[in-house]
Parts: C-alpha cells; sequence; structure tokens
C-alpha cells in the first residue's frame, strides 16, 4: 500500500522549494545566463552539459538527455519514491506533514496488483519460514549455512513449501486476478488439467526488489541438492533482469557513503558480505552483466569490486562485467578468492575481517587482473608464447587513457622481459594499426561510442539531423506545455496521429492532464508522466527556445508538416511497390498501386 500525502501539501512543497539549492547538494553548479551549469551525476563527463533553470524549475542534460524537476531528481538520482522525496524536501523547506496514512490514493501506478502480490508473498513466505512447523527444515538449513534470524529478517528471506497451490489459494482468497499472477510469474497452469499451481515449492525464497524497494520477483534456492539449484522469476513486466541488481536498494546508500559497489556473483554472497559488515554489495541475477546494470551502479558510484568466484566461470565471467563497467567510466577493481572458493566460502572459512581485508586491500585494479589472467596456461620461457603475451597485454593496454597508467604497464613488462620502451612502444603501434583496420572493417560498438562520447569526441546531440516533421511536433508539443488553448486545437487536429511514438505517448498525457483541470506547469506535468524517457523528452521540450504566442498560420503549417508525413511515406513504399509488380509483370497490381500513387500525389500537391 502506497503512503498518501494529502494534495495541498505537496502542491505547498512544490511552491517552496528551489531546485538550484537542491542539486547543488549533489552537482556544482555555476550560473550561466538565465540557467545554471554543472556536470551531469547521471552520467560520466568532463566538460558540463547539465543546465538547471531557476525559471522553470526544471533540470536537464544535454549530454545524457536526463531530465525533471527537483522531486523526479530526487526519485532518479536517490532512488527514492515520490512520497520519499516529497518528505525530503518538506524537511528541506520547512513544509510540516501530517502523519502518512497509509492507504491507496488511486495513484496510477502500471501493475501495482502484480507488485502488491509479490509483496504479499514475501511476507507469506516469510511467515511460513519462521513461524511454521513446514518451514523448520529451511530454517535449519539457513541457521546451519550461518545465517541468524537477524539476516532472515534483514533480507525478508522464506520458504516456500512443498504444497501444490499454497500461494495459489492465498491468491484466490484474496481476490487476485489469477491470469496476471500467471503473468506475474508467481503461478502456473498445467496443460493438461489447467490446474494452477505455485511456480516455487519447496524452496528457500530470496525476494528481489526494484530499484524503488518493491518486491517484484524471487529467486528460490532448493534445500540441499536439488535441481535446478536456483530457480527465478521469469522476465515479466515488473521484472526486467538485464535492470534488476539483486539487493541495490538496500546496498545504495552504502554505495553512495563508501563511494564504490561491490559486485557479486550469487544472494548468498550478497547476504554473507552483509553480515561480515560488507553492505555495499549487489548481485546480478544469474544472467550476463548488462549495460543496464552498469549504468546503475554509475549513478551511485565510480569504482567497483567485482567478488565473483574463484574459479574459471567466476574468473570468465569478471573479465566481461568489469569491461562493460569500465565503459560506463567505472573505476573496476577485482577481489580474488583462492581456486573454488566464492566469497561465501570465504567468509566462512577465514571470518569477517580477513573478508573485509581481501576487498579493500587485495583487491586489484583490473588491467592487473587481465594481466594476471593473460599469463594462464602460458608458458613464458617459450619464446612464441611470449610474444603472444606481450602483444596481448598491449592490446589491453594500448586502450587505456590514462597515460600514466599505460606507462606503468609497459615499464613491467620491459623489466619482465628486459626489453627496451622504444620496443615495446614500438609494439604498441603496431598492435593498435591492427585493432584500427579490424575496427574499421566492423560497425563501431556500442562501447566504443560511448568512450568516445565520454571523452567529448561525439557531437551532443544532432539537432540539424531531425526531419521537418520531427521538428514541428517536437515544436508543437513545446507549445502544448505551455499552453492550455493550443493543446486543445492540437488534440482536435491531430489528436493521436503524431508520427514519433513518443510524441504521441506524450501528448496523450497532456491531453488528459488538462482534461483533468491542472493548469500549464511543466514540473507539475512531470509528475503525471510515468515513464522516465517521457519524462525526459518533457525536460528537453521545455528547454527549447519557443515564443509564447503562435499565429495560426504556423500552427498550419506545423499540423501539415505532421499530417502529410505518413502520405509521403506511403507514396515511396507504393512506388517501390509498383516497381516490383512491373518487375514481375504483375499487371494488376500495377494497375491499382498506380492508381493509389496518383491519388497521393494530388493530394500532395495540395498541401
Ligand atoms: P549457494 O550455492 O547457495 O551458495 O548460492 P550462490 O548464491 O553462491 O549461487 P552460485 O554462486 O552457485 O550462483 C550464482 C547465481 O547464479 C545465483 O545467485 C543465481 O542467481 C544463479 N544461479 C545459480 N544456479 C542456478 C540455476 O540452477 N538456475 C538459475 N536460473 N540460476 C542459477
Ligand atoms: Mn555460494
Amino acid at each position: 500500500m502506497a503512503a498518501f500525502i494529502p494534495e495541498e501539501k505537496v502542491a505547498e512543497v512544490r511552491e517552496k522549494v528551489d531546485i538550484v539549492e537542491v542539486i547543488n547538494d549533489y552537482v556544482q553548479l555555476k550560473k550561466q545566463g538565465k540557467h545554471y551549469l554543472g556536470l551531469c551525476p547521471f552520467h560520466g563527463e568532463n566538460t558540463p552539459s547539465f543546465s538547471v533553470s531557476p525559471e522553470r524549475q526544471l533540470y536537464h542534460c544535454f549530454g545524457c538527455g536526463a531530465g525533471g524537476n527537483a522531486i523526479s531528481f530526487l526519485m532518479e538520482h536517490d532512488g527514492l519514491t515520490f512520497v520519499e522525496a516529497i518528505q525530503s524536501l518538506a524537511a528541506k523547506t520547512n513544509v510540516d506533514l501530517p502523519e502518512l496514512e497509509d492507504q491507496y490514493p488511486g495513484e496510477r501506478e502500471q501493475h501495482q496488483s502484480k507488485k502488491e502480490a509479490h509483496q504479499m508473498a514475501a511476507k507469506f513466505y516469510h511467515h511460513l519460514l519462521m513461524n511454521t512447523e513446514q518451514g523448520k527444515e529451511a530454517y535449519d538449513y539457513l541457521t546451519a549455512r550461518g545465517i541468524s534470524e537477524e539476516i532472515i529478517e534483514e533480507f525478508q528471506l522464506g520458504y516456500a513449501p512443498e504444497r501444490n497451490d499454497m500461494l495459489v489459494q492465498l491468491l484466490e482468497k484474496r481476490e487476485y486476478d489469477l491470469e496476471e499472477m500467471e503473468e506475474a510469474g508467481l503461478i502456473l497452469r498445467q496443460e493438461s488439467t489447467w490446474q494452477r499451481y505455485d511456480r516455487f515449492r519447496g524452496r528457500v525464497m530470496f525476494p528481489i526488489h526494484n530499484q524503488r524497494g518493491q518486491a517484484v520477483a524471487f529467486g528460490g534456492r532448493a534445500l540441499g541438492e536439488g535441481k535446478p539449484k536456483y530457480l527465478n522469476s521469469p522476465e515479466t513486466p515488473i521484472f526486467l533482469k538485464h535492470e534488476t541488481l539483486y539487493a541495490f536498494p538496500k546496498a545504495r546508500q552504502a554505495i553512495r557513503k563508501q563511494d564504490e559497489a561491490v559486485l557479486f556473483e550469487g544472494y548468498m554472497d550478497v547476504i554473507a558480505a552483509w553480515k561480515a559488515g560488507v553492505k555495499n554489495g549487489v548481485a546480478g541475477l544469474g544472467t550476463a552483466f548488462s549495460k543496464r546494470q552498469a549504468e546503475q551502479i554509475r549513478k551511485a558510484t565510480d569504482k567497483a569490486v567485482i567478488a565473483y568466484d574463484g574459479d574459471n566461470a567466476g574468473r570468465a565471467a569478471a573479465w566481461k562485467t568489469g569491461d562493460t563497467l569500465v565503459n560506463q567510466g567505472v573505476d573496476v577493481r577485482v577481489a580474488l578468492f583462492p581456486e573454488q572458493m566464492d566469497p561465501d566460502d570465504f567468509i566462512q572459512a577465514r571470518g569477517p575481517e580477513a573478508f573485509r581485508k581481501q576487498l579493500a586491500e587485495r583487491a586489484v585494479p583490473f588491467m592487473s587482473f587481465k594481466v594476471q589472467e593473460l599469463r594462464e596456461n602460458k608458458n613464458l620461457q617459450n619464446e612464441g608464447d611470449r610474444l603472444a603475451y606481450i602483444e596481448e597485454v598491449l592490446r589491453e593496454t594500448s586502450v587505456i587513457s590514462s597515460a600514466v597508467e599505460r606507462e606503468f604497464y609497459m615499464k613491467q613488462l620491459a623489466e619482465e622481459f628486459d626489453l627496451s620502451m622504444d620496443a615495446l612502444r614500438e609494439e604498441e603501434r603496431k598492435v593498435q594499426k591492427e585493432d584500427q583496420k579490424e575496427k574499421a572493417a566492423r560497425a563501431p560498438s556500442a562501447s566504443e561510442a560511448g568512450k568516445r562520447w565520454r571523452s567529448g569526441a561525439l557531437p551532443k546531440k544532432q539537432v540539424s539531423m531531425r526531419s521537418a516533421y520531427e521538428n514541428a511536433e517536437r515544436t508543437l508539443l513545446a507549445f502544448m506545455l505551455q499552453n492550455r488553448e493550443i493543446a486543445e486545437e492540437v488534440k482536435e487536429r491531430i489528436g493521436g496521429e503524431f508520427n514519433i511514438d513518443a510524441h504521441t505517448a506524450l501528448a496523450a498525457y497532456l491531453y488528459a492532464y488538462y482534461d483533468d483541470e491542472h493548469e500549464p506547469d511543466v514540473s507539475r506535468f512531470m509528475e503525471y508522466v510515468e515513464e522516465q524517457e517521457l519524462i525526459n523528452l518533457v525536460s528537453e521540450l521545455a528547454h527549447l527556445d519557443i515564443p509564447t504566442e503562435i499565429s495560426d498560420n504556423e500552427m498550419s503549417d506545423y499540423v501539415e508538416q505532421i499530417k502529410i508525413r505518413p502520405k509521403r511515406e506511403e507514396l515511396l513504399q507504393r512506388q517501390k511497390q509498383l516497381k516490383d509488380a512491373e518487375r514481375s509483370r504483375d499487371s494488376e497490381a500495377a494497375q491499382k498501386l498506380g492508381a493509389r500513387i496518383m491519388e497521393l500525389m494530388m493530394q500532395l500537391k495540395k498541401n
């Protein structure tokens, strides 16, 4: 259930808050004309493209497109819920909030019941683990693995009993739509009998939370040797694996405070580390560590320690994860655990203190880890192996942006193999040339584009590349944000017929916003919009320099441009189809197409 703050209190906070003051706590801002500029906290950059407008009470980053108002800034940056953001701003602006009522104000949150069902299931499984005879075996299992009641509470661990339909029955009793619960991944249905049954049975349950700390999925571990060892929720509308990190909402504060995140492979590692006093740990979800996950880490800190298992699979995964993080501008170190040990085993064997030391002092820079890995399985006494090794190391180090660091590794090679620095530099150039040739053959990868982006070599946004109809749509939307009458006129003349999906979606929000009797207020409107991407778009549009008035002629021009666009597209397509029809001597089709083409050309001419 969501807590509820009365609308007039929200309005009061909104009125009193100054976005410049709020963001100044996080970003050093410098006044520049009407705006303030600083380094964007949402992506790594060296030249400021993050702009804050005191007049409009909005921020927008021209580099990464992030944008919003003071409330959404806190939600995005600190991962707060709307209510938490208001609470934080209320404290800052000395607005007294009434005691929060635990009621659901009908706020239009998508998939609310799926999330609520997860919340309830988590409580249910937790209760079964803690208080029932059925849960005893699981409780003993956890105890044997050194997990105390306090930790069980902390992570809301639970137990799903062997029985077939415990959760189905509960969901039914609480009047959840069972079809939706199937979609949420909580229950399944037997093909032959159509009987519904619980997905998780006889497993220790680890609730998995989204960025806002809402339970959206589970990992279920078999007791003992059952197969599969872990059963995870499937991908669902509320659970996107490549965007989720286990324990992230819990760890975020510690990550910020220590300015470093620790990445584990397993849920149990995160939990064992927490118990050992390492509270900035998160884990992936048994899937390859993704760019999106790296971006989330990067928002909280620019330093990470990878603490994967010490076996071959773990080291190979650490290499990949490290690359993904480095590409997002995260400085990576790798903590290694003795062969076949995972962090959890290490803590059990050597104790918390040794573990903390392993992370803090023994973790090596990512590049040293790579060098060490490249050495594996090579006999450096052998000339061929030795040359291959040197080449591989240079290939890795040549892309390091810091000259000092590059020199460091090169000196290491020079000393170890008694080579001159000049010879190594020569070799490095050769390797680089080869790489460039290879790269030219491929399209540039996202990571390379990302690197160039960060170094400022890429143009920030190619405004001139937008076509006329796209600019027409953007301009109209920008006007609609400021002016109810314009929005109403556009609704009548264009309705949902924008050519770009995001624009259609935004227009729909605007129509609804004004229908709800709201006044034009970009900042207020942002809270109305649910998708972060659209919020970013709003902030971008609000930063466009447009006049306050629009003439009838201009309006008609824009509307035309938007309306004829699909016809232009159709015309091109039909012309292509006509050629095909002629080629295959399908005269009937050709005739039809010809007629349609004439019709379209007439319509376009009229405009
Ligand atoms: P313990 O073996 O109980 O210590 O768990 P762990 O968390 O250390 O797991 P492990 O290192 O074996 O695996 C790491 C992660 O991979 C787990 O947390 C799961 O997310 C995932 N995983 C492991 N085994 C399976 C499996 O059989 N199926 C699926 N889907 N995921 C798995
Ligand atoms: Mn383990």
